[in-house]
């Protein structure tokens, strides 16, 4: 059963940080902390700290928390890197590129470190241990997410002139509970409510990075999402490497599927989206409760990773294409048109041509509304990285891009068929040069559109659509 500890959150909403997407998906986006006005504390007079953060949401998430262990201590959120104290990378390590991006920044303090903390904390950090300190000697905290509950006791160790502290333990059935969380997006909320992940797909570092399933209380989930609403937010995303494997570790027991409307229930909240599911633990209920659950997001991102059941049993996904194309038709089948996203990797060890066809038919067969498509990328300690028959990289390029196209075809043709209907938009943009807004759809889509109104931040609206674009819509405010 796991552990938790009791929370007490204090949400900072903070209109001035800087979440730049990279271009490779949902839990693809780099975020860079800056700028709160947080107050400092008592015993870390006016030292500073920054975070960079790659990968994921729940990285992006982790980093809110992490700054949350820092502002409890008494530090302040410096504007730029420069002048922070303490200088964290929040790193991933999903693909060889996101850790060689970690290890470039890192390269880059060679001598400059000039009396700054330099930490690497999250999967790359956990990954890669000790041994960073011997590429980068002036590192001198590295703890991976596991273990984020002792960084208290790990930055007193550095004040107090400690020269390195590591945390690397995997073998956990805690979840990271904060009393601050100081999050970046103003208007929605991230609350995780499963940390690590069972499974064992044969090409991911996940259950090596961030260790063994456990779920949160659903108390200390839904006096969260209480709070959230109390603080103004109208957005919640519950979060999880596999969301919808939840099993609440109290007296309770409730399911994925019951936490989720009773997270729906909660006063003031509009939207309750949740991310990542996992094929296997995806049940008609879910399908169900968005059904007749008009706060619940009509979106689901359900990763089927390769068309081929062939691949699929090599990849240890637990399903084979037709179980997935099931559980799709029930999505189908539902009274509220429920848009699917997905990602699918190409180039896997002794995928063929057949193989990759199949990749391709699938994207037609589901009628997919958003796909973040990969390369395959070797990664340490996983089956994969020792099976034959690579794919040659430029073959997995070639791959992606005949993928990529068909996609936004489909895209395309989709998105023409909303023409001239209307969405309510929570507004997160302004485009001034271009005199547009723009927000999201619950069905997650873009539309961005014209108003004649001053201020729409944070403002739901309801859109018409005049145009459609493979990756977003153009409309107008319906006044
Ligand atoms: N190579 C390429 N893509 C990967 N992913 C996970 N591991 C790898 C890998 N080794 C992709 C999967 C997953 C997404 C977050 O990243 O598609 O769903
Ligand atoms: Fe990785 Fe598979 Fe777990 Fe997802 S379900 S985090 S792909 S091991």
């Amino acid at each position: 059963m796991s552990k938790s500890f009791d929370i007490t959150i204090e949400s900072l909403a903070l209109p001035s940080a800087k979440v730049t997407p990279e271009g490779c998906g949902p839990e693809i986006i780099r975020a860079e902390i800056a700028n709160p006005d947080a107050e400092s504390l008592s015993f870390a007079a006016n030292k500073s700290f920054f975070i960079e953060t790659f990968g994921c949401q729940m990285n992006v998430h982790d980093a809110e928390k992490v700054a949350g262990v820092f502002l409890a201590r008494g530090y302040r959120a410096a504007q730029t890197i420069a002048e922070a104290d303490v200088v964290l990378y929040n790193t991933c390590s999903i693909r060889e590129k996101a850790a060689q991006k970690v290890f470039s920044r890192l390269g880059a303090w060679r001598g400059m470190a000039d009396g700054k903390i330099i930490g690497v904390i999250g999967c790359l950090a956990q990954q890669e241990g000790e041994d960073i300190f011997e590429r980068a000697p002036w590192v001198s905290l590295v703890c991976g997410s596991a273990s984020y509950r002792k960084l208290p006791q790990m930055v007193a160790e550095l004040e107090a002139g400690g020269r390195r502290v590591m945390g690397l333990d995997l073998d956990t059935e805690e979840t990271f509970e904060t009393e601050i969380t100081r999050r970046d997006n103003p208007l929605r909320a991230y609350v995780t409510i499963i940390e690590g992940c069972d499974y064992s797909c044969s090409y991911c570092v996940v259950p090596h990075t961030r260790g063994p399933e456990r779920s949160r209380p659903s108390e200390a989930v839904l006096s969260e999402a209480r709070r959230l609403a109390d603080a103004g937010y109208t957005e919640i995303q519950l979060l999880g490497q596999t969301v919808n494997s939840y099993r609440d570790p109290s007296s309770r027991q409730l399911g994925f599927v019951e936490l989720l409307r009773e997270v729906a229930a909660v006063e003031g909240i509009r939207r309750v989206r949740f991310t990542t599911s996992h094929p296997n633990d995806f049940h008609r209920e879910i399908v169900e409760a968005i059904d007749s659950t008009p706060a619940l997001c009509d979106h689901i991102h359900l990763p089927v990773q390769s068309g081929s059941s062939r691949i699929l049993g090599a990849m240890r996904r637990t399903y084979t294409r037709d179980e997935y194309l099931e559980k799709i038709s029930w999505i189908r089948a539902a009274r509220r048109p429920i848009s699917v996203t997905t990602d699918v990797i190409v180039g896997f060890p002794g995928e063929t041509d057949k193989d990759f066809e199949e990749s391709v038919t699938l994207l037609d067969a589901v009628g997919y509304d958003g796909v973040y498509a990969f390369t395959y990328s070797p990664r340490p300690n996983t089956l994969a990285k020792t099976m034959p028959d690579a794919i040659p990289e430029a073959e997995k390029s070639r791959r992606l891009a005949v993928l990529q196209d068909r996609q936004r075809q489909i895209q395309i043709e989709r998105n023409n068929k909303l023409v001239g209907a209307t969405f309510e938009v929570l507004v997160d943009t302004h485009h001034a040069a271009r005199a547009q807004w723009a927000g999201r759809s619950t069905s997650n889509l873009i539309v961005n559109f014209t108003s004649p109104h001053q201020n729409l931040l944070g403002e739901y609206v309801q859109a018409r659509i005049t145009r459609a674009a493979p990756f977003s819509l153009v409309g107008e405010q319906v006044i």
